[in-house]
C-alpha cells in the first residue's frame, strides 16, 4: 500500500489536501493524472448505468425493460430531510477518547487482544511504566490487559504494544500469553475497560465510556447564524433523489420501473478517517435509486446486485480479489429485506479480509413514506410505523405530499420499492488503482533486464491512452510524431507527447502511469511512413502505417470494452 500511495503523490494522482500546511486529515485532493482517473471512472458509471439503457430493450437477465435518468441535487437540503431520513437522531458512530493521549476512537476501529505475561520467566526485565501498567503495588502475578491497535493489519502490531507496555525487550515475545482471539473495543463489555491499554497509553483505564457522535457536518446558513439556521452537508446523495422522485415522476414521462442516477460529494465527519482515500471525510458517491413494483422488488434487487459485480470485474478487478457478501438478517436495517455489499481485498487490509466498495440494498418503501408521512419506526407486531412523540404527533413531520405512483395501465396505485446500489467514485477509483499495481523486470531495448512498475489499468480508466515519441530530437522525428499526436487528439483521444530522455525511460514513465498504447516515430518512419505501436501489457511492439495509427489505436479500444 505505501508504493501506490506514493506513486499516486509522485506521479500526481492523489495529494493530500492542504499539504503545503502540514495536511487535513480526511481530505484529499486528486492531481492532473487522478482527476483524469477519476473522471473516467465516474463516465464508465454514468455509460454503463444510465445511457446504455432505455425503455426498449431488455438487459440481459433483466426482469423488463427499464429507464434511467440522471440528477445533482444540491449538497444542502432542508434539514427536516435529515430528520425524516433518520440521520439526525442515527446517523452516529460510538467513540471512546483517551484521557492520556487526547486521541479520540471509533470503537468498532480498535482491535484488541487480552495478553498477560508469563512471569516467572522474565527476569527484573519490566520498565517503570510496564511494572505500574500491569503489576500495580507488589503483586507478584501479571495482569491480563487488553493491549489495542488501530491498524487494519494487526498481527505484529499488537504484539509490539504487549511488550510496549509490559516494558520488555524483543526476545522475551514468547513469553507473552495470549488470552484471546483479536477482537474489537465493541465486544468489549464496558465493565472491563479498566484493564485496556489504549493506543501508545501507559496504563490501563484511561479510556472514557462510549459516547455516540453524530457524522454529519453542520453549518448554518444566511447572515443570523442562529441555531434556527443550522443545516448539514449531505451525508449521502440518495435523499436528494426521494425528494425529488414526484418531480422527476411529473417532470418526464419515466414508467415503473425506473432508476434515478446521482454522482456527488457527500460528507461524513468520520472519527477515525483511514487508509488513504478509503475512509475520508469529503468523498463522492455514484448512486441509484431504482423505483419498482413491491411484486418486482426482489428481482430487481437480484439483477442490480449482480450487474454492480459485474461491473467491476468489466474494467478489470480480479474475481479473485473481489466478492458479494449478502448481510445477513442480523445486519439488515430494520426496513430492508436484502443487502449485498461488493468488497475489495484492499492491500491495507490483512489476508482474507474486505473492504466495502459499494452496497446494494433492498429499501422497500421506506424512503418515499419517511419523506411523505414522518420518520417511521418498527412497530412491536414488525410494521412500518410514524415514530410518535408523548402527545401522540409524528416527532418528525414528513412533507404531506403524494408519493405514490398510479400505474395507469393497471390502475393501481402503490408506493415503489426502492433498489439502491450505491457506490463511492474515491473507494472505486483506489480499488482499481491497487489493482492495477504490478511490478515486474523486462529486458530494455539492449536486451538488458529493466526492473518497471507498470499500472495495468484498463483502457477505459487509463488517464492516458497513447503517448507519442519522437525517438530522437532531429531529422524531422518531432514533427512527424507532432503531427501524429495531433491527429489523435483531435480524435478526442488523450496522449502525451514526449520527447525528452532516453526512449527506454520515456516507456516505464508511461507504464507507470498506465498507459496501454505508446507510439514512436524512429529512424524507419521517413523511407516507409511507418512507426512502432508497443502495447504496454504484452510489450509487443508491431511497426504500423503512420496514417493507420488512430484506426488502430481505436479498433484495439474496441476490442478492449471501449465502445
Ligand atoms: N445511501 C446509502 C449509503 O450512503 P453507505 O454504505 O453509507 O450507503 C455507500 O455508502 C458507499 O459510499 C460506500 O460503499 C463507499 O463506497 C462510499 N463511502 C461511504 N463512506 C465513505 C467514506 N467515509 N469515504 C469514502 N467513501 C465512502
Amino acid at each position: 500500500m505505501e508504493k501506490i500511495v506514493a506513486l499516486c503523490r509522485r506521479r500526481g494522482f492523489i495529494f493530500q489536501n492542504s499539504e503545503i500546511y502540514g495536511g487535513q486529515n480526511g481530505f484529499w485532493d486528486y492531481g492532473p493524472l487522478g482527476t483524469e482517473l477519476k473522471r473516467n471512472v465516474r463516465d464508465a458509471w454514468y455509460t454503463d448505468m444510465v445511457r446504455s439503457h432505455n425503455e426498449l430493450r431488455v438487459p440481459r437477465g433483466a426482469p423488463s425493460s427499464f429507464q434511467m435518468v440522471g440528477l445533482e441535487s444540491a449538497i444542502i437540503m432542508h434539514p427536516q430531510v435529515w430528520k425524516c431520513s433518520g440521520h439526525y437522531d442515527l446517523f452516529h458512530d460510538l467513540m471512546v477518547d483517551c484521557r492520556e493521549t487526547r486521541a479520540r476512537y471509533r470503537l468498532d476501529q480498535v482491535r484488541c487482544r487480552q495478553v498477560t505475561v508469563d512471569g516467572g520467566t522474565v527476569p527484573g526485565q519490566l520498565s517503570q511504566e510496564g511494572a505500574q501498567a500491569v503489576r500495580p503495588g507488589d503483586q507478584a502475578e501479571f495482569e491480563t490487559v487488553y493491549v489495542t491497535s488501530t491498524a487494519e493489519d494487526v498481527s505484529g502490531d499488537l504484539t509490539a504494544e504487549a511488550l510496549r507496555v509490559f516494558g520488555l525487550k524483543k526476545k522475551y515475545a514468547d513469553r507473552l500469553v495470549w488470552k484471546s482471539d483479536v477482537i474489537t473495543l465493541d465486544e468489549i463489555p464496558e465493565s472491563d475497560y479498566c484493564r485496556v491499554v489504549a493506543p501508545g497509553a501507559t496504563r490501563a483505564g484511561t479510556l472514557t465510556a462510549p459516547r455516540e457522535f453524530n457524522l454529519m457536518f453542520k453549518t448554518i446558513v444566511g447572515a443570523l447564524g442562529s441555531e434556527d439556521d443550522a443545516a448539514f452537508l449531505r451525508p449521502e446523495t440518495a435523499q436528494g433523489i426521494f425528494v425529488n422522485f414526484r418531480n422527476v415522476a411529473d417532470s418526464t414521462r419515466v414508467r415503473l420501473p425506473f432508476g434515478v442516477a446521482q454522482i456527488g460529494k457527500s460528507f461524513r465527519n468520520e472519527i477515525t478517517p483511514r487508509n488513504f482515500t478509503f475512509r475520508s471525510r469529503e468523498f463522492e458517491q455514484m448512486e441509484i435509486e431504482f423505483f419498482c413494483h413491491p411484486d418486482q422488488s426482489r428481482a430487481w434487487y437480484a439483477w442490480w446486485r449482480d450487474r454492480r459485480y459485474q461491473w467491476y470485474q468489466d474494467l478489470g478487478i480480479s474475481s479473485e480479489r473481489l466478492i458479494l457478501r449478502d448481510h445477513d438478517a442480523s445486519e439488515l436495517a430494520h426496513y430492508s429485506v436484502g443487502t449485498a455489499d461488493i468488497e475489495y481485498a484492499f492491500p491495507f487490509l490483512e489476508d482474507g479480509e474486505y473492504g466495502e466498495l459499494e452496497g446494494v440494498a433492498h429499501r422497500g418503501d421506506f424512503d418515499l413514506r419517511s419523506h411523505m408521512e414522518g420518520r417511521l419506526v418498527r412497530s412491536a407486531d414488525g410494521h412500518l410505523e410514524v415514530e410518535r412523540d408523548e402527545h401522540g404527533q409524528p416527532r418528525y413531520r414528513g412533507s404531506g405530499k403524494d408519493l405514490s405512483y398510479f400505474d395507469d395501465q393497471t390502475r393501481e396505485r402503490f408506493i415503489p420499492h426502492v433498489i439502491e446500489p450505491s457506490a463511492g467514485a474515491d473507494r472505486a477509483t483506489l480499488a482499481f488503482l491497487c489493482e492495477a499495481y504490478h511490478e515486474d523486470t523486462q529486458p530494455d531495448e539492449h536486451g538488458k533486464p529493466q526492473h518497471r512498475t507498470v499500472m495495468r489499468l484498463h483502457p477505459r480508466l487509463a488517464p492516458i491512452t497513447a503517448a507519442v515519441f519522437p525517438l530522437i530530437k532531429k531529422e524531422g522525428m518531432p514533427e512527424k510524431a507532432a503531427a501524429i499526436y495531433g491527429e489523435l487528439r483531435a480524435a478526442g483521444l488523450n496522449c502525451q507527447y514526449d520527447q525528452q530522455g532516453a526512449i527506454g525511460r520515456r516507456y516505464r514513465r508511461q507504464d507507470e502511469i498506465g498507459t496501454p498504447f505508446c507510439i514512436t516515430v524512429d529512424g524507419h518512419t521517413a523511407s516507409d511512413d511507418t512507426v512502432t505501436l508497443r502495447d504496454r501489457d504484452s510489450l509487443d511492439q508491431v511497426r504500423i502505417p503512420a496514417g493507420r495509427v488512430v484506426d488502430e489505436i481505436q479498433d484495439r479500444l474496441r476490442a478492449a470494452g471501449c465502445d
